[in-house]
């Protein structure tokens, strides 16, 4: 080993900074698995227009491709999930509310079949705005699917047989409330929710004089952009705590990165078995949290519905 000086006399070894350097490069160099990769012929990629015939991402298409990775990633740790608690076996229902164009419903189809060959399994995705539904049981046919449909109508509408799994990936303001509703009738195993637009608590936080927004918290109440910032957060804290309250083992984590977009909390809840005495403390904690705010959510007019039919 040479050891030499450099200007400032300190002492160090030239191969051991190469040999530095080289573990460096190599973890630099490690490659993360994907579902999805770059370079591979992805059929749905290639006919929503991500993807080049030959495999390359389009340069305005990373972003999207990279949140449908992370998405793939979510979903199979779900699914781990939901079998090692023996809540399912080799077959799985799914139900996306609030599909829009379907990148993530197809990408979902895709990991399934080629991935998951020891399920078989059922998609339906559901949205409001008809050409959207057209367009996506179209590419169903082009891409010659199967065990996949889009419907179109307004989640509060859909009846259905019971499933394992639930999606409502940013469905606008309370869409996500009523998702979480009808998972909840359906008896999902999981659902899987990513909010967005909050204008329910904002609106009802800002008008409420006697919110804590207009005393100890007047600072908050005063700049719309923390607000919005704070209203977002306990809406989700709301519904997370009503989730625990009807059964349910909830986590919030980050969905996809911020750089990529703002609204990035998933409300992971899967089906649990919770004592008595956790759900009395449950119902305290949602008591509080609700006293504390003064306010009246939305989600739990819709859990009265819930509960007068369970
Ligand atoms: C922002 S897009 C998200 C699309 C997709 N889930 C995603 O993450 O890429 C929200 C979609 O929810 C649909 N939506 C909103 N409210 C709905 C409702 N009450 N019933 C059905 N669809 C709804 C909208 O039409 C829109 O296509």
């Amino acid at each position: 080993m040479d050891f030499i000086f450099n200007k400032k006399n300190n002492i160090f070894s030239k191969k051991e900074k190469k040999n530095n350097l080289k573990s460096e490069v190599k973890s630099h160099n490690k490659v993360k698995k994907y579902f999805l990769n770059e370079g591979e012929n992805i059929d749905f990629l290639i006919m929503l227009g991500l993807m080049s015939e030959d495999g390359k991402i389009f340069k305005n298409s990373y972003n999207k491709f990279r949140q449908i990775n992370k998405y793939l990633e979510f979903i199979d740790e779900t699914i781990e999930e939901l079998k090692s608690k023996n809540l399912i076996k080799n077959s799985l229902n799914v139900l996306d509310f609030g599909c829009g164009k379907s990148y993530l419903t197809f990408a979902l189809y895709y990991y399934l079949k080629k991935f998951r060959q020891d399920f078989t399994f059922n998609i339906i995705g559901l949205d409001l705005k008809k050409d959207v539904i057209d367009f996506c049981n179209d590419l169903v046919k082009k891409l010659n699917y199967d065990n996949i449909k889009f419907i179109n109508m307004d989640i509060k509408d859909f009846n259905g047989e019971e499933v394992d799994l639930v999606f409502s990936l940013h469905a606008c303001n309370n869409a996500t409330d009523y998702s979480l509703l009808k998972a909840l009738e359906l008896n999902s195993k999981a659902i899987l929710a990513v909010p967005c637009c909050h204008h329910e608590f904002y609106d009802k936080i800002s008008k409420n004089k006697s919110s804590p927004f207009y005393d100890n918290l007047k600072i908050m109440g005063e700049n719309g952009i923390i607000l919005e910032k704070f209203a977002t957060l306990t809406t989700d804290s709301f519904r997370s705590l009503a989730l625990e309250l009807c059964g349910y083992k909830v986590k919030m984590v980050e969905f996809i990165d911020m750089e990529h977009t703002p609204k990035n909390i998933l409300i992971k809840a899967i089906k649990s078995n919770p004592s008595k005495t956790y759900l009395k403390e449950k119902a305290e904690e949602y008591n509080n949290f609700k006293n504390f705010f003064n306010i009246e959510p939305m989600l739990e007019d819709l859990l009265k519905i819930y509960y007068k039919k369970s």
